[in-house]
């Protein structure tokens, strides 16, 4: 419940700002008090007058309003409020957020208030990919700004499909009362839970490194999902381009030990998910000073294995283990055979495993394969059996894989 809170709404323009209206519904009837801001281009979408009527207020939307200005002014709405939250959060604003402009009431207020600002980004998938958004997004996670979304999904374009959906109205009310710690318990409430993500870097010399094609997409999703069902989750990450989920702890780590080294500082913990793809070798002998050509050979690169982080983690007795350890297998032939390997092996309790191949992907329904995509075609390997879970988006299958966690960590209490 949000009885009480004060929750300044700043609606950008943007086509998701029509589910803005939706969004005020969902936090009144959460008991919060709604104040709306919203930007000139927002007011081509959906009308103040709507705004206003659904806020049971004025919408306040003129940085240079004489009246606005002496009835509140944006210094008094900066502060009055307990939470602000864009939404849509356009690729505009969030830049001129990166920069601090503050050229208008809304980006006025931003740069003025104190209170946890929570971003619901909506913007084309392009535009969302671009180098430009990524950099602003992650400097923003960085400054503090908390992120909801954007969903993978079809777009209002026609035709147009992948992350860049505004997440719904009530997702975003239940990561305002996260934020504001007005949440009801989740089904992971209390529990501790460690997940991995991302590629590793493996230096070379100080400005070269082996990497993988790894997004961090599918493991960031299991981390906010995590999170969502209201477990503390910490979230190992290699180096990807996504902004930090909305309520996780984050370690960020470059190589596989560093990874490893920061999986043991987060144990103990009740469910791991280790859905990173480390990278199975490193260079011998990290070269102090960039390599140079001599013009006659090329250097030798000597490959040393790495530690196995879910084998170790898998292979811990007592306490230290958590009670479920979930690995990933990404195969290109052979998937079930070779999870099914893996999870002995590697003595985890389940496996993950997906098709990482060309045709795998097309087979499922995702034609460039899985390797970056938004959605995610899987298996379940337990100890039971095999599971085909159909395909659907990595939050779809995060959601999913989560809501199995709980279901046997609380059962396992149950029995216990
Ligand atoms: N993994 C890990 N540490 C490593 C290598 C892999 O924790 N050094 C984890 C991954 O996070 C994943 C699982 O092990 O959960 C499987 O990774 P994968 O790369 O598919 O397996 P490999 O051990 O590399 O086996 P292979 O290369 O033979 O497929």
């Amino acid at each position: 419940m949000l009885t009480g809170k004060r929750i300044l709404l700043i609606i950008g323009g943007g086509i998701a700002a029509y589910k803005s209206l939706d969004l005020i519904r969902r936090l009144k009837e959460r008991g919060a008090d709604v104040r709306v801001v919203m930007t000139e281009a927002a007011q081509r979408f959906v009308t103040p007058l709507a705004a206003g009527a659904l806020s049971h207020g004025k919408v306040f939307a003129e940085l240079f309003d004489r009246e606005d200005e002496q009835d509140i002014g944006h210094i008094r709405l900066a502060r009055e409020a307990d939470l602000v939250l864009v939404a849509p959060a356009t690729a505009d604003l969030l830049a001129k957020m990166t920069h601090g402009l503050a050229g208008d009431l809304a980006t006025a207020v931003l740069l003025a208030t104190r209170a946890p600002i929570l971003a619901a980004p909506a913007m084309n998938p392009a535009m969302w990919s671009h180098p430009t958004t990524v950099r602003n997004a992650v400097q923003l996670g960085a400054d503090g700004v908390v992120f909801i979304g954007p969903n993978a999904g079809a777009m209002a374009e026609r035709g147009e499909d992948g992350a860049g959906r505004m997440a719904e109205p009530v997702e975003i009310a239940e990561a305002v009362e996260r934020l504001l710690g007005t949440s009801t318990p989740g089904p992971l409430a209390g529990r501790r839970v460690l997940v991995t993500s991302g590629p590793t870097h493996e230096p070379i010399d100080p400005v070269r490194y082996i990497a993988n094609r790894s997004s961090g997409k599918q493991g960031h999703a299991i981390a906010a999902a995590a999170a969502s069902a209201g477990a503390q989750v910490t979230l190992v990450s290699g180096p990807v381009g996504l902004p930090d989920p909305p309520g996780v702890a984050v370690r960020h780590v470059e190589t596989a030990r560093e990874m490893l080294a920061a999986v043991e500082a987060a144990l103990p913990a009740d469910a791991a998910i280790f859905a990173a793809a480390v990278a199975d070798w490193r260079v011998a002998g990290e070269a102090a000073q960039k390599l140079k050509k001599d013009g006659t050979s090329v250097p030798p690169l000597a490959l040393v294995e790495n530690p196995d982080i879910l084998s170790s983690v898998a292979h811990l007795s007592g306490n230290r283990r958590p009670r479920l350890v979930v690995g990933f297998a990404a195969e290109t032939h052979n998937v079930i055979a070779h999870a099914q390997a893996k999870r002995a092996r590697k003595g985890c309790d389940w496996i993950v495993a997906n098709d990482v191949s060309m045709d795998g992907g097309a087979a499922s329904g995702i034609p460039g394969g899985v390797m970056g995509a938004d959605s995610n075609a899987v298996h379940l390997v337990t100890e039971a059996g095999v599971e085909h879970w159909p395909t659907g988006t990595k939050t779809e299958v995060a959601r999913r894989l989560v809501a199995r966690i709980a279901e046997t960590l609380n059962a396992a209490e149950a029995a216990s």
